[in-house]
């Protein structure tokens, strides 16, 4: 959650979506989830999710086709009330800016705020670490959007170490109107396509990663970063190549798949290139979004 805002009895809370800069798929455990090393990155995108108190819970989105009674934000306001004593409510609207089906998080995000943002309306006072334990139920990537705006995570997804660096990151977002559904880009990850880990502690390449993020040096960032979900993704979605290889000519440092997709993310040495290239591809029809994303001092 990036933010809250208002009263206590009315409150605007922002959910950004994140990107992976690196994501590794370490093996198969037995429950069908796969084991993971990531660095989740939040960006300025985001949805905002409006909370006030009422007598039951009621939910409306700015998507129709959202709007439904097993919403992430409806089952994450209802596992937080399945824990309290008391009979609790809340009205609570969500404006999408986040695309669907696209790897961003976004439906995550929208649980994670709405548990932070209910935990305090409601007054339940649930530590972080019970309320993570709690998101972790729900899915995968709830627990990190509990924290950022940049975390390694691992596990299956519940195990979130914060990571604090302030190197900017100017990125543009293009999304094919396809989406990909994020369980059959899993179920079309051969064993090959994983990771080898001896388990013993961070892959190389995420350290590498994590000494580029601390070292303020874009490029750096932009050469370690690595999504196992790729290959997969690209067989599914095959015009992902060909966007690819645009992005790159077009002047991104290097361009990476978001989680399992659709959407691409360039990393770029300046907002004004992530700006036109957004422009360029947006008028070829394309879901295109130019930003930053966040830094600790961005959180607040
Ligand atoms: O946990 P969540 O419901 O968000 O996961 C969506 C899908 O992503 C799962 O059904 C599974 O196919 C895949 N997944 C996985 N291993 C993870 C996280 C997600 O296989 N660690």
């Amino acid at each position: 959650m990036a933010g809250t805002r208002g009263k206590t009895d009315m409150m605007t809370v922002s959910a950004p979506a994140k990107v992976n800069l690196s994501l590794r798929i370490l093996g198969k455990r037995p429950d069908g989830y796969h084991t993971l090393e990531s660095v989740m990155q939040m960006l300025a995108l985001a949805d905002t999710l409006t909370i006030s108190e009422a007598d039951a819970l009621y939910f409306t989105c700015s998507n129709p086709a959202l709007e439904s009674a097993d919403n992430l934000v409806m089952r994450a306001a209802q596992l937080l009330q399945g824990i309290s004593p008391h009979s609790l409510g809340a009205r609570m609207h969500l404006e999408k800016q986040i695309p669907v089906q696209a790897g961003l998080g976004g439906g995550s995000s929208d649980a994670a705020a709405a548990l932070a943002a209910l935990n305090v309306l409601w007054d339940i006072r649930l530590p972080l670490d019970k309320l993570a334990t709690l998101a972790a139920t729900l899915g995968s990537d709830i627990p990190f959007f509990l924290n950022g705006p940049c975390a390694l995570v691992c596990g299956r997804g519940e195990t979130v170490y914060p990571v604090v660096h302030q190197t900017p990151g100017h990125v543009v977002l293009v999304k094919p109107s396809a989406g990909l559904s994020t369980p059959r880009v899993y179920a079309d990850l051969h064993a090959d396509l994983l990771t080898e880990s001896s388990q013993t502690g961070q892959l190389p390449e995420t350290m590498a990663l994590l000494q580029a993020l601390n070292s303020g040096n874009i490029e750096a960032v932009a050469h370690t970063i690595c999504n196992d979900l790729e290959a997969s993704a690209l067989t599914l979605l095959p015009e992902l190549t060909n966007l690819r290889a645009r992005m790159l000519q077009a002047g991104c440092l290097a361009v990476i798949l978001c989680g399992s997709g659709s959407t691409l993310c360039g990393i770029c040495d300046s907002s004004s290139r992530s700006l036109t290239i957004a422009s360029m591809l947006a008028n070829d029809g394309l879901w295109t979004w130019a930003g930053d994303w966040l830094l600790p001092t961005d959180n607040s």
